[in-house]
């Protein structure tokens, strides 16, 4: 099985992956290791400190893998049999990504993307995988996150209405 997992910055993509990775015994590819190892770019932005993923070579590196997890902002890029959408409240995106001692600049602009649902709109807007699973991380724990999913995989399909829109949050 194909699995892709998206979403804004701590939504949790890389933890739950590596929960539902060794449940369904799955190889897992993180996205951002996997671009620079592999080379699958065509330039650095210096000034974000990012590298400018090439969306041809990345799909083309999945293209004959029938049995994976990819995880990663760019996740939704790769067609897939399961697409997993991860959210938070931007108020726990804020407090999650402190952790990693993120400029304010960049914990707003994560909490801004996530409050608009920047990921999410662009999966449903051009979904790359027959089944959908968007999920609210805010009040579960990673492992509850992965059973979510795998439930969500056993029914064809999961989606949460999540819509952070009127939500305010405290910096
Ligand atoms: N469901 C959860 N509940 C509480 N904390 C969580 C949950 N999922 C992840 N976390 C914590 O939030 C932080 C971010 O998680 P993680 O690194 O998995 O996010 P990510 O989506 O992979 O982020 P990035 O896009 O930057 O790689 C970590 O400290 C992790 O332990
Ligand atoms: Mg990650």
């Amino acid at each position: 099985m194909r699995i892709t997992i998206t979403g804004t910055p701590g939504t949790g993509k890389s933890t739950v992956a590596q929960i539902l990775s060794r449940k369904l015994s799955l190889p897992l590819y993180n996205l951002s290791d996997l671009i620079k190892k592999e080379k699958l770019y065509t330039s650095y932005d210096e000034k974000r400190d990012a590298f400018i993923v090439d969306t041809e070579k990345l799909k083309d590196f999945f293209k004959e893998k029938k049995d994976f997890i990819a995880e990663g902002l760019i996740a939704h890029y790769i067609p897939s049999d399961v697409i997993v959408i991860l959210r938070a409240k931007p108020e726990v995106i804020i407090s999650r990504l402190k952790e990693r001692n993120y400029p304010q600049e960049k914990l707003n602009e994560n909490a801004e993307s996530e409050r608009i649902a920047f990921c999410a709109t662009e999966v449903f807007q051009n979904p790359l995988s027959p089944v959908i699973i968007h999920v609210d991380t805010t009040e579960r724990k990673p492992e509850e996150v992965a059973n979510v999913i795998m439930k969500g995989i056993k029914n064809g399909g999961l989606v949460e209405e999540i819509d952070w829109l009127e939500d305010q949050w405290d910096i």
